[in-house]
């Protein structure tokens, strides 16, 4: 069922609460933003409640800083950042609730943008504690969510401020939701699913639910060598899910009956050490040597997914092929963004570790989306029902 948005409902002279995943990665030496993706994605929707005449009321979660104040956490860089982009002034307040804020926010005029403080400096956001969110609420008249990256989060900011004010998307969460739908429920055939990561636990219901929608699936990174275990191959010592083995069988054998082809790598580079520097070699994936880690997936791999990929009309590309933080392991990650960055199809990236590969590469712009939200899309495509989304007011 389609959301109402921020164009469904008048926002001028109002209040706006409007939370946004402004979690961005910032640099572990001087605590600099790294990547500003996050804050640029939700600018289209910061700029029509400005030019609406809104009264904007920022609200954003910043790291894990526990429900305690993190100095690094603070949100000012983040709100300097939009200034920045923005070309507007953008004001702080040192807290998320409370006397400072209601006055700040009683002083705004239409147009006007304040940043709050670090929610979850808070340990009540993340509980989903009602008096939080009452407080929160309290200070708008409408609660716009453009935070898809969060929405996988039950907690105030994400849901329970929802029960006090009316509720509607911002236009990245409508893009995030609409993107999703179209690949669950209508997407361009043939359709590819290529997942990647380091464990196969962290992408099991994704698998289980794709191997029903998609014609192809196609997996690399850590996790193939728990798939490759089950084929009786040994992998050396490249971890493996003991616990999950019997159900990456199980799902190898539904793929078979479902008719949809899951292809596992053919070889593989390997290493004695996981670190930089260290010698590697490629070797078929039926002769892993004993003592040696799988950290990427080798040339002939490469190859073959590639002719996969080239012949369909939709790909959505979840988790890295290798350890691809150490540059030497990070060829078959890099040759899969590169390559999708030419194909003329759609190309889904689903945040996290590949969305990040894919920005760091400059070629964001040659996907068809690159979500924001790795968790959010991964539950998303589970077929799970976001919480932060349910809260918000249907469309019809
Ligand atoms: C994310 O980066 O996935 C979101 O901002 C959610 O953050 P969290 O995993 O700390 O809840």
């Amino acid at each position: 069922m389609p959301k109402k948005t921020v164009e469904d409902i008048e926002v001028k002279g109002k209040k706006v609460l409007l939370r946004v995943d402004f979690n961005v990665p910032l640099k572990i030496n001087t605590g600099a933003i790294s990547d500003d993706s996050r804050i640029r994605a939700s600018l289209p929707t910061v700029r029509y409640l400005v030019d609406h005449k809104a009264k904007v009321i920022i609200c954003s979660h910043l790291g894990r800083p526990e429900g305690k104040v993190v100095e690094n956490l603070r949100m000012a860089p983040i709100a300097e950042r939009l200034s920045q982009l923005m070309g507007l002034p953008v004001s702080t307040a040192s807290d998320c609730i409370g006397r400072e804020v209601e006055s700040k926010v009683g002083t705004l005029k239409e147009g006007d943008i304040l940043v709050l403080e670090n929610l979850r400096f808070h340990p009540e956001e993340e509980e989903d504690d009602a008096g939080f969110a009452r407080k929160l609420a309290s200070l708008a008249d409408i609660y716009v969510n453009d935070a898809f990256g969060t929405a996988h989060r039950a907690h105030a900011s994400t849901v329970g401020v929802a029960k006090y004010l009316p509720a509607v998307a911002g236009f990245l969460m409508n893009k995030e939701l609409a993107v999703m739908e179209k690949l669950l429920h209508n997407p361009e055939r043939p359709w590819v699913c290529l997942i990647g990561g380091a464990k196969v636990s962290d992408k099991i219901e994704l698998l289980q639910n794709m191997l029903k929608k998609v014609d192809m699936l196609l997996v690399g990174g850590g996790m193939a060598a728990t798939f490759l275990n089950t084929q009786g191959y040994e992998v050396g010592h490249s971890l493996i899910e003991g616990d999950k083995l019997g159900l990456a069988k199980k799902l190898l054998q539904e793929a078979k009956e479902w008719g949809v082809p899951f292809l596992l790598p053919i070889d593989a580079v390997v290493a004695e050490e996981i670190r930089v520097g260290a010698p590697t070699r490629v070797v078929p994936t039926s002769s892993i040597p004993a003592g040696s880690h799988i950290v990427d997936i080798g040339p002939k791999s490469i190859e073959l997914f590639h002719g996969e990929l080239r012949r369909c009309r939709t790909i959505m590309w979840n988790g890295p092929m290798g350890i691809y933080e150490i540059p030497q392991f990070a060829q078959g990650t890099k040759s899969i963004a590169k390559f999708l960055s030419t194909l003329n199809a759609t190309t889904i990236i689903g945040g996290g570790s590949s969305a990040e590969v894919v920005e760091a590469m400059g070629l964001t712009d040659k996907m068809t989306h690159v979500s924001t939200g790795g968790g959010a899309s991964l539950r998303f495509l589970e077929g799970v029902t976001l919480p932060g989304v349910k809260v918000l007011l249907d469309k019809k």
